[in-house]
């Protein structure tokens, strides 16, 4: 029994070159023990999309003439179908050149018809999903870096407006709640009312624009990450329930203590599993939040993994960015996740996203490990 499967979609409409490259398939797994192909076909571009709109293939085998689809086009196609999949191009002996084409728009490698044999096979496809996986975590690396520098101007900016405004802003609600005890006339009263709560409305955002800007002391007390999940679903236990959202938790027993901010964290959790459960509800109606806990390292990483739709590449770059929401006016602030960032980064942690339209984002968090009564300096 083979230790790993690799599945492969071969999008071929050539019933010879499809025999071929199976049967060299086959010849692969049984000579190399621990690792089993299983290939799947396709013989339309159209068929290949539906496929891989419902199962899972590693690596894609691609034809560029089809009868739907030819040249470069065919690669486009796909490629805009499944970004996260490694793509080898089949090529005719007298079109190499489109194969090189093929690399320079986003394949990762390709094979002359004719010139394969299974250990070429073989060694393209386990390179093209090591190369794969190469681009995407440099990839990520990359938009985290952009990501951290321009949010950190922006806490910059922000904890300068929060300066400048929040002096005058006491002061409103100062002279507004003092005005509240005189003995005013009814209207008046309730003007003054109004001026109180909408000041403190500000003061609220105020308040949420500074914990991005990583302007909050922790409190720091020992505490297991475990512990804080289950509290705050507990918190938010009736909504879940009535908004039809099924909670999964895989919590590792073995995860160790940590002296983090159990308050602060409670709010970051609360606001991830708030926004799951939105856009599940607002998508299907219903729902799956997967809530995991695992330690790597020396780090504690805890993942929430939705169904729900998803999120646009345009999108994601502006997830934490303080105000960004889509939901309508009134109905979001847009600073639940730029809150959670500030209140991971104090803990001097990471939170990152990944998704696709239509198919559910997972959002981590990664804490450091911090030992018991050790004082943390801040980075
Ligand atoms: N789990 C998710 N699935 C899909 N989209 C999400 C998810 N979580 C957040 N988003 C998107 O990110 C946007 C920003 O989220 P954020 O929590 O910062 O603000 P909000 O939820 O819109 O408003 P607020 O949290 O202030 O009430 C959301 O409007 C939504 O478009
Ligand atoms: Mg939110």
């Amino acid at each position: 029994m083979a230790d790993k499967l690799i599945s492969i979609l071969l999008i071929e409409d050539n019933s010879g070159d499809r025999r071929l490259i199976s049967e060299m398939l086959a010849e692969a797994s049984a000579n190399e023990p621990g690792i089993a192909f299983d290939v799947q076909y396709a013989d339309r571009l159209q068929l290949a999309i539906e496929y891989l709109g419902q199962h899972r293939a590693e690596v894609i085998l691609l034809d560029l003439g089809l009868p739907d689809s030819q040249g470069l086009d065919t690669l486009k196609r796909v490629y805009s179908e499944v970004p996260e999949l490694p793509i080898v191009v089949l090529t005719g002996l007298n079109d190499e050149l489109i194969g090189v084409q093929a690399v320079n728009k986003g394949a990762q490698d390709y094979l002359i018809k004719g010139q394969v044999d299974t250990h070429l096979l073989r060694r393209t496809i386990r390179y093209a999903i090591e190369r794969k996986q190469a681009e995407e975590r440099e990839r990520r690396l990359q938009l985290q870096l952009n990501l951290s520098s321009r949010l950190a101007s922006l806490g910059l900016m922000v904890e300068g407006i929060a300066h400048e405004i929040n002096n005058p802003l006491s002061s409103v609600i100062g002279f507004a709640q003092m005005l509240m005890y005189e003995d005013l006339p009814e209207n008046i009263k309730n003007d003054v009312k109004m001026i109180n709560d909408n000041a403190q409305r500000i003061a609220d955002i105020m308040n949420n624009l500074l914990t991005f800007a990583r302007q909050q002391n922790l409190q720091r007390t020992y505490i297991n990450i475990n512990d804080i999940i289950r509290a705050t679903l507990q918190m938010q236990a009736h909504s879940l329930e009535s908004n039809n959202i099924t909670v999964i938790l895989q919590l590792d027993p073995a995860l160790p203590s940590t002296m983090a901010d159990a308050t602060l964290l409670q709010q970051a959790f609360l606001n991830l599993i708030i926004n799951a459960e939105t856009e599940m509800k607002q998508a299907h109606g219903k729902g799956s939040l997967l809530i995991k806990t695992t330690l790597i390292s020396d780090t504690i990483q805890i993942s929430f993994t939705d169904d729900g739709p998803g999120i646009t590449e345009a999108n994601l770059t502006h997830l934490f960015d303080p105000f960004f929401s889509t939901r309508g006016v009134g109905h979001g602030t847009g600073l639940g996740l730029s809150v959670c960032y500030g209140i991971i980064n104090e803990h001097n942690g990471q939170i990152y996203v990944q998704s696709q339209p239509g198919k559910g984002a997972v959002f981590t968090v990664e804490l450091p490990v911090v030992a018991e009564g050790k004082r943390v300096e801040v980075a």
